[in-house]
């Protein structure tokens, strides 16, 4: 099944020498190109997904908590794999707190039924063991595991924080002594229960174009109470072969060639801004999955001089983003930011939402909308395909789960991909589809990075080091299906909350 879905490239790590053109922008504070938003090129999907191969990063990854690692796995044809995940005390991954060796088996079972486009996999786990890489992360985890019964008795087989010695190797699980230390320290490998490969072709600023292998696997529960429970219906940012991934991509080489013993320490990024720059026009650089499930490609404008933004959020029935649904647009102001405390190298922003549009897209959810109470969604009116209709008035559309005025409590990144496109990361909506609407609901992890099409650059004090990529504008403008089986009414009105930005 062909889908096209691309991801953003190989992001967060920086390489090359400072040239001409930094310096021009440095100084003009403005991008020597300007970037047209393109279509993605297309992606293949592979179904059944064929996972043989080593697998890695490609930069320094945020979940939930925050905590920040790189991850390399290997899966052989026997599926048998081995995963290495390698976590760090800071936002750059250049600081290693310890090293996870998971070693297990992986059956696919089949095409997943809830999230369209993906394949449901069972894993066994075999053996876990970690590897401290300070006394200090030895602490954290003993510390951790003391917090509960059974994670006392398992943080009595660890060593005392003394006789801690660097490169030892201690088990936290063996299926074969029948020994399970992760439920006691919140660990779980539930990612593996959801699979996606995609391919995809690369042009090359100055070489042919370049097969990149893409793994998608299941996302993380942002309640970090939830995980063990939770079955993942969403992806986490995906990881690239080794072999073939998007060049440049200094962090997949590094990761490559790491194990438990020597984790790999990425490369030093530039200051990370205090104050981002949002002003410009940010969009999706694929179609997008959330968990619960929705497909959708997102485009935001920031107007810097008044604080106000605008952004639409085309919603699909399927995973290559080509059969529209419905269409939000909202609007609104935003509070200057403030670094955050919780997520080093993240941005504390409030985002008002006072003006939304919707357009139905296809004909269930013009049905749907015609049929809800005139005073829940637009007033009095008819609701016809493909026209736009203000819903402030209504203080929203209820049916859609839109709620006027409305505040969300937001965590932003900005940061430059190798290929010196910016990228903006906008933080993870919770997963049970609520709205980070309290301070205390504030995102900890991030979605994927949107990037920026026209505006002023950010000003990184790094290079840029090629023209990018160009990309066209996502969304929007297809044609519309000859309709959806009903029971996709159910999943809109169900399961669609107001997940702003
Ligand atoms: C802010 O400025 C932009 C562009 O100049 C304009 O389109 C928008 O309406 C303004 N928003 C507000 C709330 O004043
Ligand atoms: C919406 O309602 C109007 C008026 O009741 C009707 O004429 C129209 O056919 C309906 N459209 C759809 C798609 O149900």
């Amino acid at each position: 099944m062909p889908a096209a879905m691309l991801p953003y490239a190989c992001v967060l790590v920086l390489l090359g020498a400072r040239t001409a053109e930094v310096a021009g922008m440095a100084r003009g504070g403005h991008l020597p190109w300007e970037p047209s938003c393109q279509q993605p090129l297309p992606h293949t999907a592979l179904l059944p997904p064929r996972l043989e191969g080593p697998w890695v990063s490609t930069g320094c990854e945020v979940r939930p908590g925050p905590e920040f690692l790189t991850r390399f796995y290997t899966f052989s044809a026997t599926r048998l794999f081995r995963a290495y995940q390698f976590y760090y005390w800071d936002p750059s991954c250049r600081q290693p707190a310890l090293s996870l060796l998971i070693k297990g088996s992986l059956r696919l079972r089949r095409a997943s039924w809830v999230t369209r486009g993906a394949t449901e996999a069972d894993y066994r786990l075999h053996k876990v063991g970690v590897v401290f890489h300070s006394r200090r992360a030895l602490l954290r985890v003993t510390g951790r595991l003391d917090r509960s019964r059974a994670g006392r008795a398992c943080a009595r087989q660890l060593p005392p924080a003394r006789s801690w010695l660097p490169g030892a190797l201690y088990e936290l699980l063996s299926a074969r002594a029948g020994r399970d230390c992760t439920a006691a320290l919140g660990f779980t490998m539930h990612e593996l229960s959801l699979v996606r490969v995609q391919r995809r072709l690369q042009p090359q600023p100055r070489a042919g174009p370049q097969l990149v292998e893409e793994l998608y696997l299941g996302d993380i529960h942002t309640d970090r109470a939830e995980r063990r429970h939770y079955r993942p219906t969403g992806y986490q940012r995906p990881l690239q072969s080794a072999l073939h991934h998007a060049r440049p991509c200094p962090a997949c080489v590094l990761i490559a060639r790491s194990d438990e013993h020597h984790p790999p320490v990425l490369p030093p990024r530039p200051a990370l801004r205090l104050r981002l720059r949002l002003r410009g026009r940010w969009v999706s650089a694929g179609c997008e999955v959330r968990p619960a499930v929705l497909f959708l490609t997102r485009r935001f404008t920031f107007h810097g001089h008044n604080r106000s933004w605008e952004g639409y959020y085309h919603h699909f029935s399927d995973p290559a983003c080509r059969q529209p649904t419905f269409t939000v647009y909202a609007a609104g102001r935003y509070t200057r930011g403030t670094p955050s405390a919780k997520v080093r190298g993240g941005t504390d922003l409030v985002f008002q939402v006072t003006r939304a549009h919707v357009t139905p897209m296809d004909q269930v959810t013009t049905a749907m909308l015609n049929f809800s109470e005139p005073s829940s969604c637009g007033g009095p009116g008819a609701w016809s395909l493909g026209t736009e209709r203000d819903v402030t008035a209504t203080n929203g559309c209820l049916p859609l789960g839109i709620r006027l005025p409305h505040v969300e409590y937001e965590l932003f990144k900005m940061e430059q991909d190798p290929l010196g496109q910016s990228l903006l990361f906008i933080g993870q909506r919770p997963t049970d589809g609520s709205s980070p609407d309290t301070p205390e609901k504030r995102p900890t992890s991030y979605q994927a990075p949107l990037v920026l099409c026209d505006g002023v650059a950010p000003d990184f004090s790094r290079p840029q080091p090629h023209r990018p990529l160009l990309q066209k504008p996502l969304g929007g403008g297809g044609p519309c299906p000859q309709g959806v089986p009903l029971h996709s009414l159910l999943l809109v009105v169900g399961l669609v909350f107001l997940q702003w930005l």
